[in-house]
């Protein structure tokens, strides 16, 4: 069995009296340590799938297979542990919290999973602004910071609780292409290094055809 299965997964908005077959019998398996482009149409249902695998939504049937284990049936605590400590998230907006420092964003989901641990969550976030070349920046508010700049600190965010699936919906959606080039080759490293299934969303060909494999959904 892959580390990561999508089985059989379906799934339909209800909108007033139509139903919409967003995501119909889709199955995908990942290897640990892959590095794979999601792309398709607009509406093809790519953030759909990836709330879904990122277990911030249901599916109306079919499993996810994650380590063995199906996070469909998984309990609402069971599920809030995978969603901050086994899946980290990265949006087209980095989402940072305006009133926060760059340090103190990265530092943040360790903080709320393991109940407060100030100490050991500066040391951890220090080190993975420093692999990522923005100790410098670390005081930085977000409005301080580039949107290159943004997004790999919101990488760092996505990755301190050592996640082994990080789920990227359109990372390089807002940046241009030497930033574009520069996040993906964090996301690169992130797999070769740390054996971690990277998932990117993107519409941009040129950084689809870099990563290990191309996953096209069609829109229904
Ligand atoms: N909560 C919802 N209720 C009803 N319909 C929804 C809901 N969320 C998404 N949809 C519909 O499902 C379809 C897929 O949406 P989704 O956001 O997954 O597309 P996408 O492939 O990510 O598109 P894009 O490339 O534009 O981001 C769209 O037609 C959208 O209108
Ligand atoms: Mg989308």
């Amino acid at each position: 069995m892959a580390f990561l299965e999508i089985q059989n997964i379906c799934k339909d908005f209800i909108v007033g009296s139509t139903k919409l077959n967003v995501l119909e019998d889709i199955n995908i398996s990942f290897e640990k340590g892959e590095i794979v482009a999601l792309c398709g149409p607009s509406g093809a249902g790519k953030s759909t799938l990836m709330n879904i695998i990122g277990g911030l939504d249901k599916p109306t049937s079919g499993d996810i297979i994650y380590n063995g284990e199906n996070i469909i049936s998984k309990s609402d605590t069971e599920l809030d542990i995978y969603r901050g400590c086994e899946v980290g998230f990265v949006f087209q907006n980095s989402y940072l919290l305006d009133d926060f420092t760059a340090l103190e964003n990265v530092m943040m989901p360790y903080q709320l999973s393991f109940n407060d641990d100030t100490k050991t969550a500066k040391q951890y976030a220090l080190k993975l602004l420093e692999d990522f070349q923005l100790i410098d920046r670390k005081d930085h508010y977000p409005k301080e910071l580039s949107g290159g700049e943004q997004q790999r600190i919101a990488v760092a965010r996505a990755i301190i609780n050592s996640p082994n699936i990080i789920l990227a919906d359109e990372p390089t959606g807002n940046l241009d292409r030497t930033n574009s080039n520069h996040l993906i080759e964090l996301l690169q490293t992130l797999t070769s290094e740390k054996s971690i299934t990277v998932i990117v969303v993107t519409h941009d060909e040129l950084i689809a055809n870099k990563l290990d494999r191309i996953i096209k959904l069609e829109k229904k």
